[in-house]
C-alpha cells in the first residue's frame, strides 16, 4: 500500500542538488523516470519540475526491505529517497545538470504507484498530439511542457513585478458581462435568475478597464482570461490570456515607451535576450507597402517593389489590365532561386491563388544573364530589362510578379514571402526582431456588409491631423492605434481611446449604430463618459503568443496547461458536453435541434 508522508520532508528538489552537496544527507522525492536492476545494484533515474537525480539502491545501505521497494519499482511510481550525495561512481553525464552526482539511499518510502502510462514521459515526444492531449496529466510531466509553463509564470511574475514598480494597479474585472465590441463571436451564459437572459464571457476588459479610468485608477492592469468564439489557428484559442493595460493623460508615446521598458525587462530576466531600445516603429502603410502585411516578420529582407510605373506601358495585359483597373504590379525577389524546379514555382503560383490572386508571374535570371519567364513572349527586351532593373535582379535570382488590386496584391506577396522563407530557412526563432505598427486605418470596409468597420474598436480615436477626413473619406483616416509585432506575430495592439463624446457619436454614425444602438450596447460606457472622462490609451498582449515565442514552439497550445484543439474542445475533458435536462430546465433552455456528429 502506498506510504504517507509522515514525519518525512523534502530537502531538495532533485536538480537542485551539486556536487557542492556531496557529503550531505538529502530527502528527494519524485517520479521514477527509469529504473535498471544490475543485480545487487538498482539504478534509479528521479525525476521532478527541477530536473533528473540518480538514485543508487544497495541492500547494504538501505537494507533487505528497502531493497525490496527498489526492484519493485516501475516508471512513473511516486517515491521518497533519503541517502548521501556522492560523487558519482559510473562515468560522468555530461547531459544532466547533475551528471556528477548521485544519492546513495538509506531510505525508501513507494508513496503511489502507477500503471504503465500510455506513452514514454520524455522530451521531443514523438506522441501524436491527441494522445498527450487526452492525457494532459501526464503530457504536463515531460521536461519540455514543464519548461514552458514554468517560462509563463516567470513571465506573468516579472510583468507584475514591472507593471507594479511602475505605478499600475491589479484590478479584476467581470467574467459574467456584457458582449464587448472586440468583433469575434461571444460564449454566452444563460442566467438561470433571469430566463432568456444571457451573460458573455469577456472578449477583452476593454469596456471596463476603460471605466476604471473614468473612475480614476489612471493605470491599470490585469492578467485576463479572454473568450473568444472564431475558427482556431496555431496562435488561437477559444480562452487565451492578456496582459491588458490602461493609463490615463497619456497618449501614443507614453503607452509604447512604458511597454518597451516592460518587453525589455520580460525578455532580459526570462530568457536573457536583450532588447535594444527604442524600438523600430513603422506605419502601417509603410509596412504594408514593404512587406505586404501589418504585422511584417523583419528578420530577413525579400521586400515587395512597386513596379507600376516600370510596366505602366508594357504589352503584358495581366499587368496593364490591373493597372487600368486602379491596382498596382509589385514583385519580390528571391534572390538565388533561379533553379527553383518548375513543380516548387507551380506551389507558389497555387499559394497566390489560394490568398485571391488570379496567377503569379515570375521571371528567372540565367547565369548567362539571359530570362525564363512566364511573360516574356508579351513584353519587349527593353520592358524586361527595365523590370529586371527595378527589382535589382542578378544572374541566379527569380522575381515573382502579382498584379491585382492593392488588397490582393499585398496578401499575395506579403504571404508569398513568408512562405520563400519558411522554405529557404530565413526565420531563426533565435533572432528576436521587435517591431511597433503605428498609425492604423480607423476603419476596414466590409465589402461583404457593404459597411465600414472598425479596425481595432469602436473607441480607438483618430489621428487629429485626419479629422477632417471623418464625414468626407472616413476609409482615408488613420487611428491612433498600434501592435507591437514580434517576428512577424501581432503579439499585442492597443489605442488611444476617443474621449469626447462628439467623436464617439460620429464614430457610431459611420459605423452604422443608432444611437440608440449604441446605448442599448455601451450605454454605461457613454453615461460614464459624461461625468469627467480623462484622456486615456491601453494595450493588451497575448500573454500565449509571447511565450509561445519565447519558448521557441509554433502552437499556443504548448504554453498553455490544459489547451482546447481546432474544434474548441478539450480532448481531456471531454468539454462542451451535453447537460442534464434538470439544468436545462431550470434555465428554460430547450434543445431544439442537435446536429448529426
Ligand atoms: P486585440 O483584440 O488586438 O486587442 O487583442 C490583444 C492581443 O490578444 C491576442 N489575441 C489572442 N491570443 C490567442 N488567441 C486568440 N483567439 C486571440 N485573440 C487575440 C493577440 C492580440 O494582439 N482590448 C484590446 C486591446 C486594447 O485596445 O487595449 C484587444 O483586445 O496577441
Ligand atoms: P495567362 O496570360 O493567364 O496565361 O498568364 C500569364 C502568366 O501571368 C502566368 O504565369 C500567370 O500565372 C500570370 N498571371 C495571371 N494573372 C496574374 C496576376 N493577376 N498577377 C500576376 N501574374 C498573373
Amino acid at each position: 500500500m502506498a506510504e504517507t508522508m509522515k514525519g518525512l520532508h523534502r530537502s531538495h528538489r532533485c536538480a537542485e542538488l551539486s556536487n557542492k552537496n556531496i557529503g550531505e544527507i538529502a530527502t528527494v522525492m519524485g517520479w521514477v523516470q527509469k529504473s535498471r536492476n544490475k543485480g545487487g545494484i538498482i539504478f534509479v533515474d528521479l525525476r521532478d519540475r527541477s530536473g533528473l537525480l540518480q538514485i543508487i539502491f544497495e541492500e547494504g545501505d538501505v537494507g533487505s526491505e528497502g531493497f525490496a521497494k527498489a526492484e519493485h519499482l516501475r516508471s512513473e511510481f511516486v517515491i521518497a529517497v533519503t541517502g548521501k550525495v556522492e560523487a558519482r561512481s559510473g562515468a560522468v553525464n555530461e547531459n544532466l545538470k547533475t551528471g556528477d552526482i548521485e544519492i546513495r539511499a538509506t531510505d525508501i518510502r513507494i508513496l503511489s504507484e502507477s500503471e504503465v502510462p500510455p506513452f514514454p514521459i520524455e522530451a521531443d515526444s514523438k506522441t501524436k498530439e491527441d494522445l498527450r492531449l487526452k492525457y494532459r496529466y501526464l503530457d504536463l510531466r515531460r521536461p519540455d511542457l514543464q519548461r514552458n509553463i514554468i517560462l509563463r509564470s516567470k513571465v506573468a511574475n516579472l510583468t507584475r513585478q514591472f507593471l507594479c514598480d511602475e505605478g499600475f494597479l491589479e484590478i479584476e474585472t467581470p467574467m459574467l458581462t456584457k458582449s464587448t465590441p472586440e468583433g469575434a463571436r461571444d460564449y454566452l451564459v444563460p442566467s438561470r435568475v433571469h430566463p432568456g437572459n444571457f451573460y458573455a464571457l469577456p472578449q477583452s476588459p476593454q469596456l471596463f478597464k476603460q471605466l476604471l479610468m473614468c473612475s480614476g485608477y489612471d493605470r491599470y492592469f490585469q492578467i485576463a482570461k479572454c473568450f473568444r468564439d472564431e475558427d482556431l489557428r496555431a496562435d488561437r484559442q477559444p480562452e487565451f490570456t492578456q496582459i491588458d493595460m490602461e493609463l490615463s493623460f497619456v497618449d501614443v508615446d507614453d503607452v509604447l515607451e512604458v511597454n518597451e521598458r516592460l518587453l525589455q525587462k520580460m525578455f532580459k530576466e526570462s530568457i536573457g535576450i536583450n532588447i535594444q531600445l527604442p524600438i523600430q516603429r513603422m506605419t502601417y502603410a509603410e509596412a504594408m507597402d514593404r512587406f505586404g502585411s501589418d504585422k511584417p516578420d523583419i528578420r530577413f529582407g525579400m521586400e515587395l517593389q512597386n513596379v507600376s510605373d516600370v510596366v505602366k506601358n508594357c504589352g503584358f495585359g495581366v499587368f496593364s489590365g490591373a493597372l487600368e483597373n486602379g491596382g498596382s504590379v509589385r514583385g519580390i525577389n528571391a534572390s538565388g532561386q533561379a533553379g527553383m524546379p518548375r513543380k516548387k514555382i507551380d506551389a507558389l503560383v497555387n499559394l497566390a491563388k489560394d490568398f485571391g490572386g488570379k496567377g503569379l508571374a515570375y521571371l528567372s535570371i540565367n547565369d548567362d544573364g539571359t530570362y525564363k519567364s512566364s511573360f516574356a513572349k508579351f513584353m519587349t527586351e527593353e520592358e524586361l530589362d527595365a523590370l529586371v532593373k527595378a527589382m535589382e535582379g542578378k544572374p541566379g535570382d527569380l522575381l515573382l510578379f502579382a498584379a491585382d488590386e492593392d488588397e490582393i496584391v499585398f496578401d499575395v506577396l506579403g504571404n508569398l514571402r513568408l512562405e520563400l522563407a519558411k522554405n529557404l530557412g530565413l526565420l531563426n526563432k533565435d533572432d528576436y526582431k521587435f517591431l511597433w505598427v503605428t498609425e492604423f486605418p480607423l476603419f476596414e470596409y466590409s465589402k461583404e456588409e457593404n459597411r465600414y468597420k472598425a479596425k481595432h474598436h469602436p473607441f480607438t480615436m483618430p489621428m487629429e491631423e485626419d479629422l477632417h477626413l471623418l464625414d468626407s473619406e472616413p476609409g482615408k483616416v488613420r487611428a491612433k492605434a498600434y501592435d507591437i509585432v514580434l517576428n512577424g506575430t501581432e503579439i499585442g495592439g492597443g489605442s488611444v481611446r476617443i474621449h469626447q463624446s462628439e467623436i464617439q457619436e460620429k464614430m457610431f454614425e459611420i459605423l452604422g449604430f443608432a444611437k440608440e444602438d449604441a446605448y442599448e450596447r455601451f450605454g454605461f460606457l457613454l453615461d460614464a463618459f459624461k461625468y469627467g472622462v480623462p484622456p486615456h490609451a491601453g494595450l493588451a498582449y497575448g500573454l500565449d503568443r509571447l511565450v509561445m515565442l519565447m519558448a521557441k514552439e509554433d502552437s499556443i497550445r504548448d504554453v498553455i496547461a490544459f489547451p482546447k484543439v481546432k474544434d474548441a474542445s478539450c480532448l481531456m475533458t471531454e468539454a462542451p458536453n451535453i447537460v442534464d435536462d434538470k439544468q436545462l430546465n431550470e434555465l428554460g433552455i430547450t434543445i431544439t435541434q442537435v446536429e448529426e456528429q
